[in-house]
């Protein structure tokens, strides 16, 4: 039988550029509060978010995830004809079809390069970056354009006082290439069908149409909130693990901003040393699905934290229920980035029983 050729693998991939997008309108504890019966307090005290931005209407997805490409593509110096490959990760995308990534290449000018998007919720950024990497290391392609962007506000019941004051928009890029050596770890990632119940729509398009009713986002929070703070430590070890790092060199810790009590629970089981600086953004910017990893990155880069080669484990996970991560090497901060970073106020959250980890 005669071989078909083949593509010639390359030693490693990186990101060499992340850019990201918060829009406009901020939306205060207190303002959500007109909407649902809560309080400050209680989203605080339950959650860390202080507060978390909408799209305005004119802040499409397309413009917001066109935005953050733009400023990835800036701090990587790549232009958008250079790259040949575009994957978003999103779950608001209302077209069926085409997919937003194909519309994201004519918006930027890319050249006619693969474009397609992936739906893995809050994990989407891990699980598109996987794909990069794995398809410039085995030489499919060279630069990957890889884009989270939600804007769940658009599929937020405002009277659903379980979802309302918890879910926000946002977008995020990373410009990734080939490199000398490995700069994005391995991934691991699953799933657990057996949650799939606890995060959906009310409604599926076909209802939605039959009935004349908007189809919203539902979630059962506190079975995926047991499922984050029991199965996401044991990931999160696996992923340190297969990096080859140690905890120590560690520099930064990016979990999923779902709530802070989440984190505080994974930090409780997973002992990082005190120099590892842990992503809080939520307090900001809600909980941005997809997008919330690089955002928190951002926040990270605005306030002069990140130095080239910096080292950051990053974990999602959400809807299906499905997980991803993985440890990269970060680039530095471009020269000429004086974006300002406006931290909220400190919101304390109550504290969470330990709980005994899955075996
Ligand atoms: O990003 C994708 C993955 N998603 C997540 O990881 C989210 C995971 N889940 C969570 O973060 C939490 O479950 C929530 C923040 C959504 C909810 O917090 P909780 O501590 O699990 O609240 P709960 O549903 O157990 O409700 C506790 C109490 C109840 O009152 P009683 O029965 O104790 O009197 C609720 O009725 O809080 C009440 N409550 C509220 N009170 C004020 C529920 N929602 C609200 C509200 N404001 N919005």
């Amino acid at each position: 039988m005669t071989d078909l050729p083949q593509t010639s693998p390359r030693p490693g991939s990186a990101i060499l550029g992340l850019g990201a997008y918060e829009p406009s309108r901020v939306i205060s504890n207190q303002q959500m509060c007109q909407w649902i019966d809560s309080s400050d307090e209680w989203i605080r005290q339950r959650t860390g978010i202080v507060e978390r931005r909408w799209a305005e209407p004119e802040e499409t997805l397309l413009a917001m995830t066109a935005a953050a490409s733009r400023r990835a593509l800036d701090q990587a110096g790549t232009t958008p004809d250079q790259i040949d490959g575009i994957i978003v990760a999103t779950v608001t995308h209302l077209e069926q079809t085409p997919a937003l990534a194909v519309r994201l290449a004519g918006e930027l000018g890319c050249a006619p390069c693969p474009a397609w998007d992936i739906s893995a919720a809050c994990a989407g950024f891990c699980h598109a970056l996987a794909q990069a990497d794995a398809l410039i290391r085995a030489g499919v392609l060279e630069h990957v354009l890889v884009v989270a962007g939600d804007r769940l506000s658009d599929l937020t019941d405002l009277t659903d006082r379980s979802t309302a004051f918890l879910f926000a928009d946002g977008a995020g890029a990373a410009v990734v290439g080939p490199s000398d050596g490995p700069r994005i770890g391995p991934v691991v990632w699953g799933s657990d069908p057996s949650q799939g119940h606890t995060i959906g729509q009310t409604l599926d398009w076909r209802q939605a149409v039959e009935r004349s009713q908007p189809a919203y986002l539902r979630m059962d929070g506190q079975p995926v909130f047991r499922w984050a703070t029991t199965a996401m430590a044991e990931v999160t070890r696996r992923i340190l693990a297969d990096s080859g790092l140690t905890a120590e060199q560690l520099d930064f810790f990016v979990p999923h901003q779902a709530n802070n009590r989440i984190t505080d629970s994974m930090l409780r089981h997973l002992r990082l040393p005190q120099s590892v600086q842990v992503a809080r953004s939520i307090q900001r910017l809600g909980n941005t699905s997809a997008s919330s990893i690089p955002l928190a990155i951002d926040q990270l880069y605005r306030a002069g934290q990140v130095a080239d080669g910096a080292t950051c484990l990053m974990v999602g996970f959400g809807a299906g229920l499905v997980y991803a991560g993985q440890v990269v090497i970060l680039p530095g901060r471009p020269a000429g980035d004086d974006r300002p970073l406006v931290l909220a106020d400190p919101a304390p959250t109550t504290p969470v029983p330990d709980l005994t980890l899955n075996p």
